[in-house]
């Protein structure tokens, strides 16, 4: 592949939102490689769509240390790529990971013990070839540990060097008061919260959002497409090589039932009302809060990453607008 010289245009081209009530601003759209860039993927395509993402203002790149399949090896690419491609870049970049799912066996390898975590980013870094991510999550809340153990392996990694701030993922609205003021008392802010939040899944509505804005936390929502759904992708079947039709893909045809279909050809007709594709409508709706810091969107194909760019056009919705999607929805 061509030696990389990123676009001289790339920071006119995005919109960049402060996290929280922190210093740190993220680009409104944001990288995940959670699949595409995996070891059973295409390497050098999935080196095109890191460029172009970048190429495109998109600074933030979130990553897991479970992603691939198999497991690790989304790390280990964007490892290859970072040193081949962006050596010179690493300032202009926010590199994510997380721990919290199943990594390895034995009692050590998920959850949220202080062992794990620290553990386990170690292990992320070295897959990298990093001294340091930008942010550190715990990947989801552990019943059996305290929360103080695993806020304070945060607080730990961040007073390591390790990463740079730290957030969490799927944690419900109260265990996100606790852990947040649990890393406040010890002088480690709680950065960001990355929760599921599209058209089909609101929960985040229902008091999540509510504390977030209140203890000046920022919010990037995950699967903001529904994983494709919330696109025109699945309007004529299941096409040869989404998500939906590969073995690893999280997304199953049973998933995509006809009553969501139906909902989804009245959004793409809304959307087209709008003079913007259903996925930048889709991305533009969750934006709306002004809590919300970013969204993680996930490609397989340049095309989308442009195609969810493009929402920044046009971002603003009438109240008609809004209603008219809550029926939709609620149908
Ligand atoms: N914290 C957590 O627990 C958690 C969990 C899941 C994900 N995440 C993060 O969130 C990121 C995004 O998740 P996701 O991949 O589920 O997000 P998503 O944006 O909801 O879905 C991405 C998929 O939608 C399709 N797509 C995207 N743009 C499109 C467009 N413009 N037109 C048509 N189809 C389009 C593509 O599917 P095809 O592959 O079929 O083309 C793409 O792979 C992950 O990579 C990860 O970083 C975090």
């Amino acid at each position: 592949m061509n030696r990389y010289e990123p676009s001289q245009s790339r920071y006119g081209a995005m919109e960049y939102n402060r996290c929280g009530r922190s210093g740190l601003k993220l680009s409104v759209i944001s990288l995940g490689l959670w699949h595409n860039f995996g070891g059973v993927d295409n390497f050098e395509h999935s080196r095109t769509l890191i460029r172009r993402a970048f190429d495109l203002g998109i600074t933030h790149f979130d990553l897991a240390n479970n992603y691939g399949p198999p497991p690790g090896s989304a790390e280990e690419n964007f490892g290859k790529i970072l040193k081949r491609d962006f050596a010179s870049h690493r300032d202009e970049l926010i590199i994510s990971t997380k721990a919290g799912y199943l990594m390895w066996p034995g009692p050590y390898g998920e959850w949220g013990s202080r062992k794990y975590l620290i553990a386990s980013l170690d292990q992320s870094l070295m897959r990298m070839g990093l001294e340091y991510v930008d942010l550190f999550y715990s990947h989801r809340p552990d019943p059996d540990t305290p929360l103080e153990e695993t806020m304070g392996a945060l607080d730990q990694i961040v007073r390591s060097g390790k990463a740079l701030y730290v957030g969490i993922s799927n944690y419900s609205a109260e265990q996100t008061r606790q852990a947040v003021h649990i890393l406040k008392s010890l002088g480690t802010p709680c950065l960001i919260h990355q929760p599921k939040y599209n058209m089909f899944d609101r929960w985040i509505e229902d008091g999540l959002l509510h504390v977030l804005w209140e203890e000046g936390v920022g919010c990037i929502a995950f699967s903001p497409l529904a994983q494709g759904l919330l696109t025109d992708r699945y309007l004529k079947g299941i096409p040869k090589g989404s998500r939906a039709s590969k073995p690893h893909g999280f997304l199953r045809p049973q998933h995509i039932t006809e009553e969501k279909l139906a909902k989804v050809r009245q959004l793409n007709d809304l959307a087209k009302r709008r003079e913007q594709s259903l996925a930048q409508m889709a991305l533009a709706w969750i934006l709306r809060h002004p809590t919300m810091t970013s969204v993680v969107i996930g490609a397989s194909k340049v095309s989308q990453i442009d195609d969810a760019v493009g929402l920044l056009k046009n971002p603003g919705f009438a109240q008609e607008e809004l209603q008219a999607i809550d029926t939709i929805l609620a149908g």
